[in-house]
């Protein structure tokens, strides 16, 4: 073996070169599979970055099929000065999945740190492992929140779309359940430009305060929550069918820049809850 593997808290597992300079290309895609379908994040560190859109591509075509979106394989995550949606403001985003509004959800999210904020300014991507989290959960909280089911509408520059899910639902191929929740954001968190509109529907209103308060902390729980704070070069993959994501506010122009490929999984996932898109 050329590389060293040790395990992040509470989950996910970092691999790092024995010596330098290395490539990804070192390690054999199926053991890094290995090591996702175990720990659900692996964090490559330390080795050579790719230097283009097309070269993280073609790298990530190894794990499975890209799934296209209307900008390409390669999204951008760079904060724009004049933003039209929170995704490329510098304000913190609440937990969601990827693709809940686009017709296949892909399993795999590929990130490469192009160029990491300065330390102390933020910008971790946070990440919840839903699994962890209904195993911690209460009884009382797990019935609450299987009461319930989801509404989200967004429009952006790439759809309009809306979906519908409960907030406890099965993994698409494994026989385990998981959380799928798009948090409303915080107001007391600032602007977030272009907000989602949601409804959660098969609760009271004195109930829906207590879901959210109950469901937002469990899956902050210390023991089920990961914030990945970047450096340059670092590439991730990280699980979107078990996990959320997230990420933390930075200060604005600091220079975070991150690229994100979407993998679909083998076969391909269907949005099952997608009821229009456009
Ligand atoms: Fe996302």
């Amino acid at each position: 073996m050329h590389y060293n593997i040790t395990r992040l808290d509470p989950f996910g597992v970092m691999v790092e070169p024995i010596a330098q300079p290395a490539s990804v290309q070192i390690i054999d895609i199926e053991a890094l599979r290995a090591l996702f379908k175990i720990h659900q994040l692996v964090l490559l560190r330390g080795f050579d970055s790719f230097a283009t859109n097309d070269d993280l591509a073609t790298y990530c075509e190894q794990w499975g099929d890209i799934s296209i979106w209307p900008f390409g394989k390669v999204l951008e995550l760079v904060q724009q000065d004049k933003p039209d949606d929170h995704i490329f403001d510098n304000n913190y985003m609440p937990m969601h999945w990827d693709g809940m509004y686009r017709p296949q959800v892909p399993e795999y999210q590929i990130f490469q740190c192009v160029s990491a904020p300065e330390t102390g300014h933020g910008g971790r991507t946070t990440f919840s492992h839903t699994v962890l989290a209904l195993e911690y959960a209460s009884e009382t909280e797990i019935a609450l929140w299987e009461k319930i089911t989801a509404t989200y509408e967004r429009e952006m520059a790439f759809y309009n779309s809306r979906t519908t899910s409960l907030i406890i639902t099965q993994h698409p191929y494994l026989n385990h359940a998981v959380i799928r929740y798009n948090e409303p954001h915080l107001e007391e968190k600032g602007v977030f430009i272009n907000p989602s509109n949601m409804a959660f529907s098969g609760i009271t209103e004195t109930e829906s305060q207590e879901f959210h308060a109950s469901l937002r902390a469990s899956l902050y729980d210390p023991r089920c929550f990961y914030a990945h704070e970047w450096q340059t070069g670092d590439l991730v993959i990280s699980d979107n069918f078990n996990l959320l994501h997230g990420r933390e506010a930075f200060t604005s122009n600091t220079p975070r820049h991150l690229r994100r490929v979407h993998i679909n999984a083998n076969p391909v996932f269907e949005n099952p809850n997608l009821e229009s898109y456009q």
